[in-house]
């Protein structure tokens, strides 16, 4: 099977037509997407797709092992009721309410971030498909943490090489969720990690700033000013408008992005037009 790929923007993105991804394929059509994939910097939008759920789980599976999936670890326990009934690997992103009860999480990701950041194998592919998405609005913005590091001078890289980074699920419960939905135990243990402020991207070999504000708390050996100073000047450099796309989704997009080389924003400007995605998120290698 072939398909047509167009970019989106000069500095990521790019769009795939012509490509029904419902049924079963074989590695060779995986491996092609995977290569478009990282060819356009981790974001790839696969347009005009219907999928069932079961469907979306067995592509996304071409890209690793599903947080959710049996035997694998789970996101964190706080998004537990956003899991899809039957699919506990489908997080829901939602503002729908059926029977009283939320269908996804509302408002998910309206901060910069990249996903489970704060686990010690982090997500790499996050593949969300576009069921029903707002008249207007309801975007997301994505940031290539691999150009805004190329455009550093070689002084900053120098420093940056050797140092550490703090995640910490309890910065994103702060800030993101409403007390009442927090389940306690999500804030120690396995939703802390340190991880090198430049990592390596295990498929193309490229570096990338891998800190965030939604998830990121603080720099290793570091006090408190210094390290926000030094982290609120990354986070500004990387998402200069230079190096950000913004998606406007059309029903039935796939859109994948790369967490170990992207940062992403969802937009939340529709009131209560309504929107529902479903997404699954590779766990990804362990940065470095
Ligand atoms: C997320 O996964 O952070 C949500 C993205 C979106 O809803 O646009």
């Amino acid at each position: 099977m072939s398909f047509t790929v167009n970019p989106l923007s000069p500095v990521l993105g790019a769009e795939i037509t012509g490509l029904d991804i419902a049924q079963p394929m074989g590695e060779n059509l995986a491996k092609d997407i995977r290569q478009s994939w990282l060819d356009a910097g981790g974001l790839l939008v696969i347009r005009d797709q219907t999928l069932t759920t079961e469907q979306h789980i067995q592509f996304s599976r071409h890209f690793g092992p599903l947080f959710g999936a049996p035997g694998e670890t789970p996101l964190q326990e706080t998004v537990s009721r956003y899991l899809h009934p039957d699919h506990p690997e489908i997080y829901r992103v939602s503002n729908r309410v059926e029977n009283g009860k939320p269908k996804g999480r509302a408002g998910a990701g309206t901060y910069w971030h990249s996903d489970v950041s704060f686990k010690q194998r982090p997500a790499s592919a996050s593949i969300m498909h576009a069921i029903e998405i707002p008249d207007i609005g309801g975007d997301t913005l994505f940031c290539n943490m691999t150009a805004a590091y190329e455009a550093l001078s070689g002084a900053m890289k120098e420093m940056l090489a050797p140092l550490h980074a703090h995640h910490d699920f309890a910065q994103t419960a702060a800030t993101q969720f409403a007390k009442p939905v927090v389940i306690e135990e999500d804030l120690k243990g396995d939703n802390r990690a340190v991880h090198p402020v430049v990592r390596t991207h295990g498929d193309t070999g490229r570096k990338s700033l891998y800190v965030n504000p939604g998830m990121t708390t603080g720099l290793d050996n570091f006090d408190d000013e210094e390290s926000a100073v030094l982290l609120g000047f990354l986070f500004d450099h990387a998402t200069q408008p230079e190096f950000t796309f913004r998606h406007h989704y059309r029903q039935g997009d796939v859109v994948m992005w790369d967490n170990r080389s992207l940062m992403h924003y969802a937009i939340n400007d529709y009131g209560d037009q309504p929107r529902y995605m479903e997404r699954t998120t590779s766990i990804g290698e362990k940065p470095a």
